[in-house]
């Protein structure tokens, strides 16, 4: 079973919204990550092979093998070295996190799977849209699809005229959870430092965790 998240726009709080996901959750998780960031914000190197390389291989090893331990009950796909994937392989992909295990993904801006009817999207248990509460974020929301997706995360700014309320009826979409910028969110993250406690705004996302 697997959730996935994504934002139309880059620097929305994708990557920190799946690392908290994943922290959140009392079983445990692995998060895949498809975009590159999360093992910075876990505070562990990028090397070794990854989900890239998985998807691409012929003879596919178990998952659990490209995975890393974080936490007792944390566990990291990384993205790997290859970068270029067969339509084909995401079907594969997603049967496999469909059938085992609890998975978060982080699929980034979405651009890179360069496909709305990708199968990663449409077998997930549940598809959250990232946005910050901005015009521009908004638009482009809508036109790369976040109506199909199943709840907005919104990292609400201070001074933002956009309310949780006009997200909502702009896109058509419930509001999963509200996550407010906050100061400590940032430090964990610039520190690598994000699992090992999780800032107390992000606990919101705690009643997200399937
Ligand atoms: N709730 C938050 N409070 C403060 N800063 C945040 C929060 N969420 C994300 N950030 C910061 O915003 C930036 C972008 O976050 P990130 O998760 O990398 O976005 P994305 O994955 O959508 O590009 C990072 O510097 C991160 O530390
Ligand atoms: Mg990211």
């Amino acid at each position: 079973m697997y959730t996935l998240c994504w934002s139309p726009k880059g620097g929305s709080g994708t990557t920190v919204t799946t690392v908290a996901l994943g922290i959140a959750h009392d079983e445990p998780v692995t998060i895949i990550d498809l975009d590159g960031d999360v093992p910075a914000v876990l505070g562990v190197n990028d090397d070794g092979p990854g989900i890239y390389d998985w998807l691409e291989a012929t003879r596919r090893p178990d998952l659990a093998e490209l995975a890393t331990d974080i936490t007792d009950e944390l566990r990291l796909i990384r993205c790997g070295q290859t970068k270029s994937v067969s339509p084909i392989a995401w079907a594969d992909l997603a049967d496999e996190l469909a059938r085992s295990n609890r998975y978060v993904v982080d699929s980034g801006t979405r651009a890179h799977m360069n496909d709305i009817a990708n199968p990663l999207l449409l077998q997930s248990a549940r598809t959250l849209t990232v946005l910050r509460p901005c015009y521009l974020a908004l638009r482009r929301a809508r036109i790369a699809g976040a109506a199909e997706s199943d709840g907005i995360v919104l990292v609400q700014e201070p001074s933002r005229a956009i309310r949780a309320h006009d997200v909502a009826t702009c896109l058509g979409v419930p509001i999963a959870a509200v996550v407010h910028i906050d100061v400590a969110v940032a430090r964990a993250v610039d520190a690598g430092l994000l699992a090992h406690r999780l800032p107390r705004s992000l606990q919101t996302l705690e009643a997200l965790a399937i």
